[in-house]
Formats: C-alpha cells, sequence, structure tokens
C-alpha cells in the first residue's frame, strides 16, 4: 500500500480488519515498530476523534506526531498547476508536500468537500496533490469524499457486536441544520460492500448519494419500512448530491427517536460523531444501552493502528 487515501487501498480488507481487533486486545504490543518515525497530521478542517485517536495510534506504535492546522496556522495553498500566484495564496502545494516530507515519514491529512463545485470535490485536490508531490505516503483522516478510517472502525464495531451471521444494517439519512459532506455515509457504503450483511440506504427524495457509490445497492425512501427487523441502524446526514451541497429540507421527520427504534430487531444505534442531540437522532437514542457511538469512536484508533502499522511494516 503507497497511500491510504480509500477503503480500496487496503491490499486485505478483511486482514486489515482482523490486524485492527488483534491490536485492540494489546495496543502496545508493536510499540517499537514505528522507533525514529514521525507523522506529521495536517488539519484543513476542525477534529476531536480523529485528531486524537490517530495520535493515540501513533503513540502505541511508537511513532511521534507532529500536527499542524493548515487552515489557521500555514501559508494559504495554491493547488492549480501554472498559475501566477498574486493572490492570497502564498505556498504552491508542490514545495508544501515535498517541505513536509522531509520532516515526516507519513503524512494524514484531513480536508472536507468544499461543498460549492462537484467536480472540484470529487478531484479531492488536496488529497491528490499530496500524494502527487509528497515522497511520503498520504493517509485520508476525511477528504472531501471518504472518511476511510472512520468506515474501518465502524467495521470493527459492528463485528464486534453482531450476533448474528448476517445482520441487517441500515444506513439512515437524518437531518441537520448545516449542509454536511458525504464522505462518511460513502466510506460506510464503501465498507459494507466487504461485510456479510443485508445492507440498505434509506433517504429522502432528493437525497441519494453518488450512484456510483450505491450501484448494487438497495436504496429506499421509506425510512420506517426499512428500519423494521434492523440489527444496525447508523445515522448520518449529508446534503443533495444530485442538487450538490443543497439542504432540501429541515424538518425533524427523519430524526432517530425511539419509536423508531423499536421497529427495529432490538437494533444498535451508530452515527462517526460529532451528532446534534435532538436534531439528528433523539436524547433516548443515544443514551440508551443499545447505542454504540463511544464504542465507534473508541475503534478509531485501532483502525487507524491498523493502517499505520501496514504503512510501517512496508517501509
Ligand atoms: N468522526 C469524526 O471524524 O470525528 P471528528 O470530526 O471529531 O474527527
Amino acid at each position: 500500500m503507497k497511500h491510504f487515501i480509500t477503503l480500496a487501498d487496503l491490499p486485505d480488507f478483511k486482514e486489515t480488519l482482523s490486524s485492527a481487533i488483534e491490536l485492540k486486545k494489546d495496543a502496545t504490543k508493536f510499540d517499537s515498530i514505528g522507533k525514529g518515525k514521525t507523522l506529521g497530521m495536517l488539519f484543513f478542517n476542525p477534529s476531536l476523534r480523529t485528531r486524537l485517536s490517530t495520535q493515540k495510534a501513533a503513540q502505541n506504535l511508537g511513532v511521534h506526531t507532529m500536527v499542524m492546522n493548515f487552515s489557521n496556522e500555514a501559508w494559504a495553498l495554491e493547488f492549480e498547476d501554472g498559475t501566477r500566484m498574486s493572490g492570497l495564496r502564498s505556498e504552491h502545494v508542490k514545495e508544501a508536500a515535498a517541505v513536509v516530507s522531509q520532516y515526516c515519514d507519513m503524512v494524514a491529512i484531513r480536508a472536507f468537500a468544499s461543498l460549492t463545485d462537484k467536480e472540484k470535490d470529487e478531484a479531492e485536490i488536496v488529497l491528490k496533490n499530496f500524494a502527487k508531490y509528497a515522497s511520503v505516503p498520504i493517509i485520508n483522516m476525511e477528504s472531501a469524499t471518504a472518511h476511510p478510517l472512520q468506515g474501518l472502525a465502524d467495521a470493527i464495531t459492528i463485528t464486534e457486536h453482531q450476533t448474528i451471521h448476517r445482520p441487517k444494517v441500515v444506513l439512515t439519512w437524518a437531518p441537520h441544520p448545516k449542509a454536511l459532506p458525504h464522505a462518511v455515509g460513502n466510506s460506510f457504503t464503501k465498507m459494507m460492500n466487504y461485510m456479510e450483511a443485508d445492507f440498505i440506504i434509506a433517504h429522502p427524495e432528493g437525497y441519494a448519494l453518488n450512484p456510483e457509490i450505491t450501484k448494487g445497492i438497495k436504496c429506499v425512501t421509506n425510512q420506517e419500512e426499512a428500519l423494521k427487523g434492523a440489527d444496525f441502524v447508523y445515522a448520518k446526514n449529508w446534503c443533495s448530491y444530485e442538487q450538490y451541497g443543497q439542504i432540501l429540507r429541515t424538518d425533524d421527520e427523519w430524526m432517530l427517536t425511539q419509536e423508531k427504534m423499536e421497529l427495529t430487531n432490538n437494533g444498535k444505534f451508530m452515527h462517526c460523531l460529532p451528532i446534534r442531540r435532538n436534531i439528528v437522532a433523539a436524547d433516548g437514542v443515544l443514551d440508551s444501552p443499545n447505542s454504540l457511538v463511544i464504542k465507534q469512536s473508541e475503534n478509531r484508533t485501532y483502525a487507524a493502528q491498523a493502517v499505520l502499522k501496514q504503512l510501517l511494516e512496508n517501509g
């Protein structure tokens, strides 16, 4: 694996999942594998879980971390080729990526979608340019279209809590007052392709995810029908993909409530966090013993650790 930009970069998803589950049993077993190595962590957007869990993962492997908030601490970067840089952007990614590569053995990057320009977002300009100009592996800590470390952590959580071989898993759109990206929904969907499960996506009209990502997956617009008999319910908001970046409704009809969870097979509730209480899901859902949201964030450490370990082993 040269870079970890999507789950498809993993040579073997199932093996990585098993490795993460093993690492959780003895997190510091390989605490000298990263001796003398440095992970650079560049944030173009805020984070709680990704930042701390990835640092923790690095620490468990003996890797040092350097963290930089690019949004307000670094020079504004230019990504276009051949531009006359007379505006606000002071440094080109060509130099920035090459410079960071000299200080770090791996570089993890968070750079969200703009949600204003679908074509640019789908080109993954930040991650792809760093991968092009850096001489070290690039790790995706949530990009415009993917959040693979979250997807891998969610696979760990489902594996740990499934009680039957082929659970029913529902990814349901939920309301939110802000336009949110598709990255988590995309990576959860991609991850479910590797799992033995009956997987359904429920969303209101106008909120279908990228059809290339949902190809072959059952997508419905009746949330309550989808929830019936579910073993896992993953709630997540995303803005419209078709009317790119738009919020098409602000009502709470799709909020996850205890009454809706009663339709499930004593279903477990999942969300990547952060979550707006009583907007995305009611207090009763989040405070229920069936809520796995804190376990999901715990598993972010082992997902990141399994990925970092593979990159270190690759040399
Ligand atoms: N789930 C997740 O990525 O959380 P943060 O945005 O806090 O990192």
